[in-house]
């Protein structure tokens, strides 16, 4: 199995990778001395298709509780967090507790940011069963629930003991949830121009995934190396927002009936076109980086959607400063601008661009 290791200056720890590895969770539980109070926090779906898998390797622990969690945006929400609050106080655990966490981004969040708070801290375990989770959300410790109608608006940054990351997972994982994970694999092509990235892409897209152990573990590292030197997304991290402004409001706007990986993927096309409007890439670069995110325009559709709607909610993003929307912007595949600010008549050019080619 693959090792990577994570330094950040609040803890460091390590990221396992291989396939048919997740009975290994007992001996690093052993090895990394982490408590035998175990809470299992399990995706409902990954525990309907690995039940035996996952109830025979954690038998020998005695003190366990097993919480299956239906994985929706909506769930993903403060009276979730109460309800696992309450059966923690309730079954007497404590502050001498590992919650392990075992699915996709929004359980992975969820559970992280319970183990965050819990105590002031428990032991923190991920394992990621989607691509999307494998590729991005279950490393560099963002933990966050959605409030209102802003995703991920409570959270904190909370690294985990250890990750593992077993594709044997993907094996169940329906397609369109693939294809999620492939969003957040073309963000990492426009971060870092590496064209790895988007051929790895191309062949998932043609069900050729031959290669996925090594997209994972190469995006897993870029993202570490990014987190090592801004785990607090002062400067640097904030180029992981690529495309998560306009997503995460398209997301909201269309009731979360599309999921985050495609709301990226849109994402990511409205910011091209307001990278073209701002004059950082000419129409020739515009239509040439395009083609990318074009890739999945009749795998993602959507209803129409309400650009002042979509508007406001970018209003009351997270990332905003004295009121104004910051973007993400790219210059070219590997040269990204951060921070970068817009008029109105330009965001919603871009929104209108971006979103009809998806409707
Ligand atoms: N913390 C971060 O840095 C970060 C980064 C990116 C995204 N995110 C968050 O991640 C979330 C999206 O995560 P996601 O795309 O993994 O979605 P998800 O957690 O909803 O999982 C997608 C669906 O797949 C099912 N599933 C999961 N694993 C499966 C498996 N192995 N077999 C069969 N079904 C399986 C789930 O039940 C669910 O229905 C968003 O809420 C987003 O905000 C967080």
């Amino acid at each position: 199995m693959k090792k990577i290791k994570v330094n950040t200056s609040s803890k460091p720890y390590e990221i396992f990778i291989g396939r048919n590895i997740f009975t290994n969770v007992i001996d690093l539980i052993n090895k990394k001395n982490l408590y035998e109070n175990l809470f299992i926090i399990v995706d409902k779906n990954v525990f309907i298709h690995h039940k035996n898998l996952i109830e025979n390797t954690f038998d020998n622990f005695k003190r366990k509780y097993f919480y299956i969690f239906t994985s929706t945006e909506k769930n993903k929400n403060l009276e979730e967090v109460k309800n696992i609050f309450n059966l923690l106080i309730k079954k007497s655990y404590g502050r001498d507790t590992t919650i392990v966490a075992i699915g996709g981004g929004i359980l992975g969040d969820l559970a992280a940011f319970v183990a965050s708070s819990f105590g002031r801290g428990t032991k923190f375990i991920q394992i990621p069963t989607t691509l999307l989770s494998m590729v991005d959300s279950s490393v560099g410790g963002k933990t966050g629930i959605n409030f209102g109608d802003t995703k991920n608006l409570i959270g904190t940054f909370f690294q985990p003991d250890f990750v593992l990351i077993d594709t044997l997972f993907l094996s169940t994982l329906p397609n369109d949830e693939l294809l999620c994970g492939l969003g957040e694999v073309a963000k990492y092509y426009f971060l870092t121009g590496d064209n790895f990235y988007k051929s790895t892409l191309n062949k998932v897209l043609n069900n050729n995934i031959n290669d996925i152990e090594k997209l994972i573990a190469k995006s897993i590292s870029f993202k570490t190396n990014v987190v090592e030197n801004d785990e607090r997304e002062i400067g640097l991290r904030k180029i992981l927002n690529l495309g998560h402004t306009f997503g995460h409001a398209i997301e909201i706007d269309q009731n979360h009936k599309i999921k985050h990986g495609q709301a990226v993927i849109i994402g990511i096309t409205c910011s091209l076109y307001l990278s073209f409007y701002l004059e950082l890439i000419n129409h020739k670069d515009l239509n040439s980086l395009l083609k990318l995110p074009l890739l999945f325009q009749n795998l993602i559709s959507i209803n129409n959607a309400n650009i002042e709607s979509i508007y406001k909610i970018m209003l009351r993003d997270k990332k905003n400063r004295n009121g104004k929307i910051k973007f993400v912007l790219v210059k070219e595949p590997g040269h990204i601008f951060i921070d970068v600010e817009a008029e109105k008549i330009l965001i919603v050019k871009s929104l209108e661009k971006g979103l009809s080619l998806f409707i």
